[in-house]
C-alpha cells in the first residue's frame, strides 16, 4: 500500500518550493512572521535605547562644568545604567529570535532541496555531479542563511542607527551635521558599482568549490583503484589545480570584500576630520556647548558602523543571491519521469515492452531498437547479451528510471506512468547490478526498506548462502559495513544486495547480472533456492553467463541494442549466432571464440 501522508508530504514540499522559487526571502518571513518581527523589534527599541547614551554623558558634562548640584549629575548617571541594562536585555533577544528564524529558514530550505533530490529523475543525476549537489546543500543553504539573517539584520541595523543619530545630530547642530555627514551619498554610488562584481565573483567561487567537491569526492571513492594503479601523484596534482583555482577565486572575492569597509571608514574620518575642523569656532562663540560637541564627536563614531554596514550587508546578500540563483535552478528542474500516475498497481498481470526505442539523455552513441518483450506470472526470462548491448538500459526502463519517449511499456495493459510510483516499487523489485551497501548493519542493509518483513531476514540470507558466513562473523548481523560495503568481499556485496531484493517478495524481481561476483557452485545452490521458492513469482534474470540462466524458458539475446533473437535454449542454438558463440565459449572454455 502506497503511504499517504509521505506523498502528501512530497506533494506540499513540491508546492511550497515552486512558492520559494518566486520570492525566496518573503516565503521564509511569511514562514516565521513571529520571529522576524520580534527580531525586528527588538533591533529597534536596542537601536534607539543605544543613541541616548552620548546624549546623557555630553549632559553629565555639561552638568559638572557648567556646576550642577551632584544629585542631578547622579540622576543622569543613573539613567545611563538603566538604559545600558535594557540595551543588554533587547540585544539578548533579538539575536535569539534572529538566530531562530535564519537557522530555522535554513534547515528548511535544506530538507526542500533533499526533498527535492529525492524526487528527480536518474536524467538529473546523470548531469549532475555528487559534489555539486552536496556542496548546494551546505555552502549554498549556509550563504543564503547569512543573507536573510545576519545580511538583512545588518542592513536594518545601519538603518535604525542613522535614523535614530541623524535626527540627534541635527538637534545638536545641524549645520554641523550637514558638512561632517556630505560624504553619505557617496556610499550608495560606490555599492552600486560593486555589488555586481561581488554577485559575479561569488557565483564563480561556489562554482568552483562544487568542482572541488566534486573531485576530492570522486578520488576517494575511487581511492582502491587509484592506488592499485600507483596514479596518487596524478590525482594529487589534478586536486592541486583545482584548489588553486579556488584559491584565486576566494582572492578576487576576498578583494572585492575589502575594499568595502576600508571605504566606508574613510568617509566617516573625513567626517570627524571636518566635525574638529568646523566646531572649534562655534565652540569658543558659545553656539555649541562642550557636552555637545562631545555628544556630537560619538555620533560621528557611531556613524562608522551604519556606513560599514550598508557594504558588508550589501556583501552578504549579493552573496545569498548568487547562492540562491543556485539553488533555484535546481528546486524548479522539472522531473522526466514524475510521479502522477494514479492507478494502484495491485497484482502483477503481464508485462509488455512494445516497439521500445531509446537514447541516453544527450549521447548519441548508443540506443536500444524496437525491443518487443513480454513477462506472465510465474515466468522466467533471462536476457542474455555481451558487456554494453543494452540489458541493464532495458532494466533501468522498466524501474521506471527513464522516460519511455518511442514505444510503449505496459504493466497490466497501461503505461507505466498511469501507475503511482509506490506501487510500482511494490510490485517490481529491481536488484541493480552495482551493489550499493550503506554504512549500516548488515542486518539493516538487507532489511532497507520498512516494507520489508523483519522475520524474513535470515531466511532470505539463507536462500543467498549468506547466513553461514554472517554468523562466523564477531559481530554476526549486527556487523557495521564500512562505507560502500568495503569490509566485505565483492561476492558478499553481491548477495547480500540479492537478499535485499528477495525480501521485499514482490511478483516481479528483475536481477540484474546479479551472479557474476559469485563461484559457480554457490550460483548454482542460490539458483535452485530461487526456483523452489518463488512458486508464482515472475524473475527476469539477466546475465552473460549461461549458467546463470539457467532457470529461464525464454531466453532474448541482445546484440547492439536490438534483439537478435528470443526463444528457448534450443531454439536459440539454431538462430542465434551470439548465443551460439557464448555457448561454445562456456561450454568449451578452451576454444577460441570472442563475442
Ligand atoms: N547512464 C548512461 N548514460 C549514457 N550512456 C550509457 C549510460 N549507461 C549505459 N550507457 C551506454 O549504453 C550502452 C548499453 O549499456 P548497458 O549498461 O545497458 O549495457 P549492458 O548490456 O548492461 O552491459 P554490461 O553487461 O556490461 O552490464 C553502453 O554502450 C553504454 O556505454
Ligand atoms: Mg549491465
Amino acid at each position: 500500500m502506497p503511504d499517504p501522508s509521505t506523498s502528501q508530504k512530497i506533494a506540499l514540499h513540491l508546492e511550497e518550493a515552486k512558492s520559494l522559487a518566486q520570492k525566496p526571502f518573503r516565503f521564509y518571513v511569511k514562514k516565521n512572521p513571529r520571529q522576524f518581527f520580534l527580531g525586528i523589534a527588538s533591533l529597534l527599541f536596542t537601536n534607539g535605547l543605544d543613541s541616548l547614551p552620548p546624549l546623557l554623558i555630553g549632559f553629565v558634562i555639561d552638568q559638572v562644568t557648567e556646576g550642577e548640584p551632584m544629585s542631578k549629575v547622579f540622576q543622569t548617571l543613573g539613567l545611563l545604567i538603566i538604559i545600558s541594562l535594557l540595551i543588554s536585555v533587547f540585544r539578548y533577544f533579538w539575536r535569539i529570535q534572529w538566530g531562530q528564524y535564519s537557522y530555522g529558514a535554513a534547515e528548511d530550505l535544506k530538507n526542500k532541496i533533499f526533498s527535492k533530490y529525492l524526487n528527480l529523475g536518474q536524467t538529473f543525476f546523470q548531469t549532475n555531479a555528487v559534489g555539486k549537489l552536496m556542496s548546494l546543500i551546505n555552502n549554498d543553504v549556509n550563504s543564503f542563511r547569512m543573507a536573510i539573517g545576519p545580511g538583512v539584520l545588518i542592513l536594518l541595523d545601519a538603518l535604525f542607527i542613522s535614523s535614530f543619530v541623524v535626527p540627534l545630530m541635527i538637534v545638536l547642530s545641524p549645520s554641523l551635521t550637514w558638512k561632517t555627514l556630505i560624504a553619505l551619498p557617496l556610499i550608495p554610488i560606490i555599492i552600486s558599482r560593486i555589488e555586481k562584481l561581488i554577485h559575479e565573483s561569488y557565483k564563480e567561487q561556489q562554482d568552483q568549490f562544487s568542482v572541488l567537491s566534486t573531485s576530492s569526492q570522486e578520488i576517494l571513492a575511487g581511492i582502491r583503484t587509484i592506488k592499485s594503479f600507483a596514479s596518487e601523484k596524478d590525482y594529487e596534482n589534478k586536486f592541486n589545480t583545482e584548489s588553486k583555482k579556488y584559491e584565486n577565486i576566494c582572492n578576487q572575492v576576498a578583494r572585492l570584500d575589502a575594499f568595502f569597509a576600508p571605504t566606508m571608514e574613510i568617509g566617516v574620518s573625513i567626517g570627524c576630520a571636518i566635525l574638529l575642523f568646523m566646531a572649534g569656532p562655534e565652540v569658543i562663540a558659545g553656539t555649541l556647548s562642550i557636552g555637545a560637541l562631545f555628544s556630537f564627536y560619538q555620533y560621528i563614531q557611531k556613524m562608522i558602523w551604519p556606513m560599514t554596514a550598508i557594504g558588508i550587508g550589501v556583501t552578504f546578500w549579493q552573496k545569498g543571491r548568487a547562492s540562491m540563483d543556485r539553488i533555484l535552478e535546481v528546486l524548479s528542474t522539472e522531473n522526466d519521469t514524475p510521479d502522477e500516475g494514479r492507478e494502484e498497481a495491485q497484482q502483477f498481470e503481464s508485462l509488455e515492452l512494445k516497439g521500445l526505442n531509446f537514447d541516453y539523455p544527450g549521447q548519441g552513441s548508443f540506443g536500444l531498437k524496437n525491443i518487443d518483450l513480454t513477462l506472465k506470472p510465474g515466468e522466467v526470462l533471462g536476457i542474455l547479451g555481451k558487456t554494453g548491448a543494452g540489458k541493464s538500459t532495458i532494466t533501468d526502463l522498466i524501474a521506471g528510471l527513464y522516460p519511455v519517449k518511442k514505444g510503449s511499456l505496459l504493466l497490466n495493459g497501461q503505461p507505466l506512468q498511469n501507475f503511482k510510483q509506490s506501487s510500482l516499487r511494490n510490485l517490481i523489485t529491481y536488484v541493480p547490478q552495482e551493489s550499493f551497501l550503506f554504512s549500516d548493519s548488515i542486518y539493516n542493509n538487507t532489511l532497507l526498506s520498512s516494507k520489508a518483513k523483519e522475520s524474513h531476514v535470515h531466511e532470505n540470507l539463507e536462500t543467498v548462502q549468506l547466513e553461514k558466513e554472517i554468523n562466523n562473523m564477531p559481530d554476526k548481523h549486527k556487523t557495521v559495513l564500512g562505507e560502500k560495503g568495503i569490509n566485505i568481499s565483492g561476492g558478499q556485496k553481491q548477495r547480500l544486495s540479492l537478499a535485499r531484493g528477495l525480501i521485499r517478495q514482490s511478483p516481479v524481481l528483475i536481477l540484474d547480472d546479479s551472479f557474476s561476483a559469485i563461484d559457480a557452485n554457490t550460483e548454482k545452490n542460490i539458483l535452485s533456492e530461487l526456483h523452489e521458492k518463488k512458486k508464482n513469482q515472475s524473475l527476469i534474470i539477466i546475465s552473460h553467463r549461461l549458467a546463470s540462466l539457467n532457470l529461464a524458458r525464454r531466453i532474448i539475446v541482445l546484440k547492439d541494442g536490438e534483439i537478435e533473437a528470443v526463444g528457448t535454449h534450443d531454439e536459440l542454438l539454431l538462430n542465434s549466432p551470439t548465443y551460439n558463440l557464448v555457448y561454445k565459449n562456456q561450454i568449451s572454455p578452451t576454444t577460441e571464440v570472442t563475442l
